[in-house]
């Protein structure tokens, strides 16, 4: 088995260590997680690899993005099982704060982003953005990395980090990489350890529903036509749909021309495991 990657809590352990890294002469790239390691984090990690000479990887479940109802007590939590994934996966660094070292007492700040992270996510999860913004602004400014890698799965929070990384002059290059996925087309989610065997083997109509409405949207269908398709396809499985949205694919505003770039993103529920996907049209 490779050897663990060393694991810090503090602030000023991981910029000592990302200033040994700096004297070396690396590049630094950050996977920013929440643990329950999967397939797909290690993707963000083999392309952090491709990247940069270092990779640091951040496990923090960060409780800024739950609402008091959510399942921020319940998420899985798998430090040991997550740090020999990120050993053999070749990572240098684990950065794994308690939540005082993030959020001390009388901590006061919130980073609210606008623009992309408007409606779809925002609508169900008030709370959401600003969390994620303020945990990934506090992550970038504490680890001050050359990249950092965030998974196309999570499409808008993707933007909204693109976006507070270039309006605070983080100086982050943010790295998109593609949804890793089941052989039936499930997106890969730490949430999915939540569904049971019949949840599991209806979870993947969302991706299905979406590639047939980016076809239809191909072959000349209206965005709100297949959009509506896609949502009563999914919802006829006993899905209850957050929404199914097509949406321009940089800036997440709603269409307005012919011809603009489109992302197609939905939410639902399955039981009590809510599911997002995305697609490129
Ligand atoms: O995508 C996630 O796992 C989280 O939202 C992130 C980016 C690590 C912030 O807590």
């Amino acid at each position: 088995m490779a050897t663990l990657p060393k694991v810090v809590g503090r602030v000023r352990e991981l910029r000592a260590a990302v200033a040994g890294f700096r004297a070396e002469g690396a590049k630094v790239a950050l996977v920013p997680t929440m643990g329950a390691l999967h397939a797909g984090h290690v993707a963000l990690v083999d392309r952090a690899r491709q990247m940069a000479g270092r990779v640091v990887v951040s496990i923090f479940v960060n409780p800024a993005q739950f609402a008091p109802h959510e399942d921020f007590s319940s998420y899985p939590r798998a430090l040991e099982a997550d740090l020999i994934k990120l050993a053999e996966a070749g990572v240098d660094l684990v950065y794994a704060p308690t939540a005082t070292e993030m959020y001390p007492a009388g901590f006061a700040t919130r980073i609210e982003v606008g623009g992309p992270s408007e409606g779809l996510e925002t609508d169900f999860r008030p709370h959401f953005f600003g969390g994620v913004a303020t945990v990934v602004g506090k992550l970038f400014i504490q680890c001050r990395p050359d990249f950092a890698m965030f998974g196309e799965k999570d499409y808008q929070q993707l933007k909204v980090v693109t976006r507070l990384s270039r309006d605070l002059d983080l100086g982050v290059e943010v790295v998109p990489v593609p949804t890793t996925r089941e052989e039936d087309g499930l997106a890969l989610s730490s949430r999915n350890a939540y569904l049971d065997e019949d949840e599991r083997r209806i979870a993947p109509v969302i991706h299905t529903a979406l590639t047939r409405a980016a076809e239809a949207i191909r072959a000349g269908t209206a965005p709100e036509v297949a959009v509506a398709t896609a949502a009563g396809m999914i919802a006829a499985l006993g899905l209850k749909v957050d929404y199914v949205a097509a949406r321009n694919a940089d800036t997440l505003a709603p269409l307005k021309a012919a011809g603009e770039p489109i992302r197609l993103l939905a939410a639902a529920w399955l039981g009590t495991t809510r599911l997002i996907d995305n697609m490129a049209v």
